[in-house]
C-alpha cells in the first residue's frame, strides 16, 4: 500500500500556531457557554426522545360542538371560547364540529371548521402531546358516542398522544340533571308572571340517551308547576306539551331553546312563522307565545357546567 498521503508537518508548533489554537479554544468555550444552557432544558423536558430528537410537551383543549351554520348562533360559541380561555390561559384552544352538513355549509362560505378526527390529526402533526377534548353536546347521544369512538381510535394510534382525555356533555349524571334544571328555572325572563309558563324545546333523539330529556321534563315539573319541556325529534313531543298546557289552563308561555345555540331549530321550528312551528301550533291552541332566542351556552352559569367537566378532563392529562 503505497498510497501517497499528505506528509505530516514536521517539527514543533510555532508560537503563531499556538496563539491561533488558544484563540480557537477560547471561542469554542464561549460558544458552548451560550449554547449549552439553551439545549439542556429542551432535552430534560422531553418525555420520550425518539431517535435522539427531543419532543417537548404541548397541551391543547379541543372544543367539540355539533356546530351551527347560522351567524346568530356564534354568540354561544364565542361565550364558551372566552370562558374556556379565561379558565385555562396557558393552554391552546381549538374547535371542531361533529356535523358534516354544517361543516359543508360553512366551508362553502369559506369558513373551514375541522371534524374531530381532522382536528386531532392536525394536533398530532403539530406536535401536541396532551389533548383534552370537551364535548359541548347536551346529552351523551349519537354525536357524543361517535366522538368517544374517534377518541378511542386515536388512543390506539402508534406514535399518538401521550394523553388524550374526553370531557362529558352537559347532562351526564343525576347531579348535572339537578343542577341544570335549577339553572333553567332561574334563567326564565325576569318579567315572567306567575301565570306564565316556560316551555323548553330540546332536540330529542332516537338514541337511548333521550331519557335525559324525559328526566329533565320531570325534574322541571317538580321544581315549577308551569315549566315544561318537549323535543323536536324525540319524546316528550310538542303534542305532549300542548296537552299539558291545556290541562293546566295555561294561556301564556315563554318558548326557550334547551339547546346550546339558538340556531335553525330555535329560529324556525320553535319561533318561526310557519304553520307547524311551536309558536304557531300553540298559538292556535290558545297559548300566547313569547320566544326567547338565546341558546343555553349564552348563559354563563350553564357554561360553568361544561367547564367543570372540562376541568376533570384537563386534570386527567397529568
Ligand atoms: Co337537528
Amino acid at each position: 500500500m503505497n498510497t501517497p498521503s499528505a506528509a505530516p508537518r514536521s517539527g514543533f508548533l510555532s508560537v503563531l500556531d499556538l496563539r491561533r489554537l488558544l484563540r480557537l479554544a477560547l471561542l469554542l468555550a464561549l460558544a458552548s457557554a451560550v449554547a449549552i444552557p439553551l439545549i439542556v432544558p429542551l432535552a430534560a423536558g422531553s418525555a420520550q426522545a425518539g431517535h435522539g430528537a427531543a419532543k417537548a410537551e404541548k397541551s391543547c383543549i379541543l372544543l367539540v360542538a355539533f356546530g351551527s351554520s347560522m351567524d346568530e348562533a356564534q354568540a354561544s360559541f364565542d361565550n364558551i371560547d372566552r370562558k374556556v380561555r379565561a379558565a385555562f390561559p396557558d393552554t391552546d384552544v381549538r374547535w371542531a364540529y361533529t356535523s358534516r352538513i354544517i361543516r359543508k355549509k360553512l366551508a362553502a362560505r369559506g369558513r373551514v371548521i375541522p371534524s374531530p378526527a381532522e382536528a386531532l390529526a392536525t394536533l398530532l402533526d403539530e406536535g401536541y402531546t396532551r389533548v383534552a377534548v370537551q364535548s359541548l353536546h347536551t346529552i351523551p347521544g349519537q354525536e357524543y358516542g361517535d366522538l368517544e369512538r374517534t377518541i378511542e381510535a386515536f388512543r390506539r394510534m402508534p406514535e399518538g398522544f401521550a394523553r388524550l382525555t374526553l370531557g362529558r356533555p352537559l347532562l351526564s349524571s343525576t347531579e348535572d340533571l339537578e343542577r341544570v334544571a335549577d339553572l333553567l328555572i332561574t334563567l326564565a325572563p325576569k318579567q315572567r308572571k306567575a301565570e306564565q309558563a316556560l316551555v323548553f324545546m330540546g332536540h330529542g333523539t332516537e338514541h337511548p340517551a333521550n331519557v335525559y330529556y324525559e328526566a329533565m321534563a320531570a325534574r322541571l315539573a317538580h321544581l315549577d308547576g308551569r315549566a315544561f319541556l318537549g323535543t323536536v325529534e324525540g319524546y316528550p313531543t310538542l303534542e305532549d306539551v300542548a296537552r299539558q298546557l291545556d290541562a293546566a289552563k295555561i294561556k301564556q308561555a315563554y318558548l326557550l331553546p334547551f339547546m346550546s345555540v339558538a340556531g335553525d331549530h330555535a329560529r324556525n321550528d320553535m319561533a318561526g312563522d310557519e304553520d307547524d312551528s311551536w309558536k304557531s301550533v300553540l298559538t292556535k291552541r290558545g297559548v300566547a307565545c313569547t320566544p326567547v332566542l338565546k341558546g343555553t351556552a349564552e348563559y354563563d352559569a350553564v357554561v360553568d357546567v361544561w367547564l367543570d367537566h372540562l376541568s376533570v378532563a384537563v386534570e386527567a392529562l397529568r
